[in-house]
């Protein structure tokens, strides 16, 4: 039987170290060999064996054109490719609530990790890609990247960035389609997530967060579920779509 081949990429995060979960569990339960290579921009995680690691770093283009190079010489084929990199506060800054928080940095620095990063890193994996009989690929957006879902405004750079990212996902659908073997490319929103992302800011919220099992674990079913027909949209991880 052959292996099912999956990139997942800003493993280091608690979306993807549950995801990495779900597919090992999914392995085991249903005897389907897995090949899985991670990116980070940490050193590879005891805790995870019989996964390929890889070192990314979205803001070092370099660090995406090595892993390029590298998962072309260990790998034929590209099944599934998750990317669970993202920025919304930290060492660079948090989001910013009014345009004279603006700072051009910080501003580089989300396009780097959330847009172009994740855009760059599906480049380099084209040629794997095309070669699966159905290639999915899903990049994990936000909601708050709407543009017509947008009615408080404020985290300039996350929002703009993610918006920015979505575009990419969409030109790249359109464009994919030509494939002789058209694959699924999809923005998902993974819905608010006990993570260290979002931490500063759902301490208030009235409803309790889904923990980051719980997400992991809807999102392995539509990245399942997905096919052919739902490329280029923004979705829930119902399948539901959110307006662009
Ligand atoms: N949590 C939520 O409520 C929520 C809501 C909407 C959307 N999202 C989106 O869901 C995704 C996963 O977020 P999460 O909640 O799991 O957050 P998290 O635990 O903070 O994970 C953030 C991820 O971003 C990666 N990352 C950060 N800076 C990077 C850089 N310079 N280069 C490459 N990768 C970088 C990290 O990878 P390494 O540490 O391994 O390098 C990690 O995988 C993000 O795209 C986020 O925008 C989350």
């Amino acid at each position: 039987m052959d292996a099912t081949k999956v990139l997942i990429v800003g493993g280091g995060g608690a979306i993807a170290g549950q995801l990495i979960r779900q597919y090992q569990l999914w392995s085991q339960s249903t005897g389907q060999p897995l090949e899985l290579y991670v990116t980070s921009r940490q050193r590879p995680p005891a805790v995870h064996s019989g996964i390929t690691w890889l070192q990314v770093d979205f803001r070092n283009p370099e660090s995406i054109a090595a892993a390029g190079e590298e998962l072309s010489k260990r790998a034929t084929v590209l099944d599934h490719w998750v990317c669970c990199a993202g920025y919304l506060h930290g060492d660079f800054g948090l989001p910013e609530k009014a345009l004279k928080s603006l700072q051009a940095a910080k501003l580089s620095g989300d396009f780097a990790v959330n847009s172009v990063g994740p855009l760059l890193m599906f480049q380099v994996c084209l040629g794997l890609l095309k070669r699966a009989p159905l290639a999915k690929a899903v990049f994990l957006s936000a909601q708050v990247g709407s543009i017509e879902d947008n009615r408080s405004g404020g985290w300039y750079g996350y929002r703009m960035s993610k918006a920015a990212l979505n575009m990419g996902v969409r030109c790249a659908a359109i464009e994919c389609a030509r494939w002789r073997r058209p694959p699924a490319i999809v923005a998902v929103h993974p819905g608010t997530t006990v993570s260290g992302l979002s931490e500063p800011f759902t301490a208030h919220r009235p409803d309790a967060p889904q923990t980051a099992e719980q997400c992991a674990a809807k999102l392995f079913s539509r990245i399942q579920a997905l096919s052919v027909e739902e490329s280029g949209t923004f979705q829930r991880l119902d399948g539901s779509n959110i307006p662009w």
